[in-house]
C-alpha cells in the first residue's frame, strides 16, 4: 500500500504514470464520460485548516469516480478535542477506503499514515503541498513546457516552495528559488532535494534576487507571503517581502512564452500585481481546475496499488 505524503517518495516514472492517468481522466471528464474507477469507495477528508480548492476538488473527484467523500472538519470530530491522532487514524481507516488530510504538521500526518489501514493523501501541511504540484505539472505539460523546463519561484520559502523542490529534484528540471533573507527554504528539505537532484540531473539554485531567478524562466510562480497560521506576522512580512511582487517588469525578464502559475488564493498587489494576475488568469484558473483531474488520478492510482497487494 502507498500513501501520497510528499513527492520525495515518488520517482519520475511514478509521477509520469499518475500524470498520464490524469490526462486520460481529464479527457474522459471533458467528454462527459465518468468511469466508475472507485465504485462505492469512501474518501474521508479531514480538514484542520481552511480550503476552497482542495475540498471541492476532492469531494467532486471521488463522487465522479463513483464513490463518496466525507467532509470532517477537525473542529467537529473528536480530534479537535484532543483524541490522539493515532486513535483517529485507527478508527477512520477501518471504515473508509482512503483518507485525505490537511493539517499543520507533516510529522503528525506521517504519524496518522503510519497507523492507517488505507492510503493517506497529504492535502497540505506546513512542509508540503504535493497534490497542488501534480496539478501544476499537468498544467505545464498542457502548455508543452516540460522540455527544457526552467521554473522560477519568487516569494516565501514555504510548503509550496518545498513541493517545487521535490518535483524539480524528481523530474530533473531547473528550479531557481528567490526568497528574501530570513525566509529561505527549510535546510533539511533543501539538502534532501539536492541529494535526489544529483541522481536526476535537476539544477536547483537559490538566491535573494528575484530578477536573477526569473531571467529566462519558462514558468514563473509565487505563493502568498502569509500562509495559514502566520496571520500575526502579516505586517512584518509585507515589509520584508518588499521587491518580491511578481509584476510586468519582472515578467518581462522571463522567456517571452513564459506562463505564470499560482496555487491560489492570490493576494493582489502583494505577491503578484493585479495586472500580471489578470493577464495570466486563464492559465491560473486552468491550474486550479487541474486539481480535480490530477487528484482523481492520484486516488485511482493509490486504490489500484492497494488492490495489487
Ligand atoms: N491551493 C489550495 O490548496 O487552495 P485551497 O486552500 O483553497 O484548498
Ligand atoms: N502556502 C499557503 C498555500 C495555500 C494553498 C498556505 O499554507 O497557506
Amino acid at each position: 500500500m502507498r500513501h501520497f505524503l510528499t513527492l520525495k517518495d515518488y520517482s519520475k516514472e511514478e509521477i509520469v504514470e499518475i500524470i498520464t492517468l490524469a490526462i486520460q481522466i481529464k479527457k474522459e471528464t471533458k467528454e462527459n464520460i465518468f468511469k466508475k474507477y472507485m465504485p462505492n469507495k469512501t474518501l474521508g477528508m479531514i480538514f484542520a485548516k481552511s480550503s476552497t480548492r482542495t475540498r471541492v476538488s476532492f469531494e467532486t473527484g471521488i463522487y465522479q469516480l463513483g464513490g463518496i467523500g466525507l467532509f470532517l472538519s477537525s473542529n467537529d470530530i473528536q480530534l479537535g478535542r484532543g483524541e490522539p491522532i493515532s486513535d483517529t487514524s485507527r478508527v477512520i481507516s477501518r471504515m473508509v477506503d482512503m483518507i485525505m488530510i490537511r493539517n499543520d504538521s507533516q510529522e503528525e500526518l506521517e504519524e496518522f499514515a503510519s497507523y492507517s489501514k488505507v492510503p493517506v493523501i497529504n492535502g497540505l501541511t506546513d512542509k508540503y503541498h504535493p497534490v497542488q504540484l501534480m496539478a501544476d505539472y499537468l498544467t505545464i505539460i498542457e502548455h508543452d513546457l516540460q522540455n527544457n523546463l526552467r521554473v522560477a519561484y519568487v516569494g516565501d520559502g514555504n510548503n509550496m516552495t518545498h513541493s517545487w523542490l521535490m518535483l524539480a529534484a524528481q523530474m530533473g528540471f531547473e528550479l531557481r528559488i528567490a526568497t528574501p533573507k530570513g525566509y529561505e527554504v527549510d535546510k533539511d528539505i533543501y539538502f534532501e532535494a539536492m541529494q535526489i537532484a544529483k541522481k536526476t540531473g535537476a539544477i536547483i539554485t537559490t538566491t535573494d534576487d528575484p530578477k536573477e531567478a526569473i531571467e529566462g524562466a519558462t514558468v514563473v510562480t509565487t505563493d502568498t507571503w502569509v500562509s495559514m497560521g502566520q496571520e500575526d506576522e502579516k505586517e512584518k512580512r509585507i515589509k520584508d517581502f518588499k521587491g518580491f511582487m511578481v509584476d510586468e517588469a519582472m515578467m518581462s525578464l522571463a522567456d517571452p512564452k513564459a506562463i505564470f502559475l499560482h496555487c491560489l488564493p492570490a493576494y493582489r498587489e502583494y505577491e503578484v500585481s493585479t495586472e500580471t494576475f489578470e493577464k495570466h488568469s486563464e492559465v491560473v484558473f486552468s491550474e486550479a481546475e487541474n486539481r480535480l483531474h490530477a487528484q482523481k488520478a492520484i486516488m485511482v492510482w493509490l486504490d489500484k496499488k492497494r488492490d495489487e497487494k
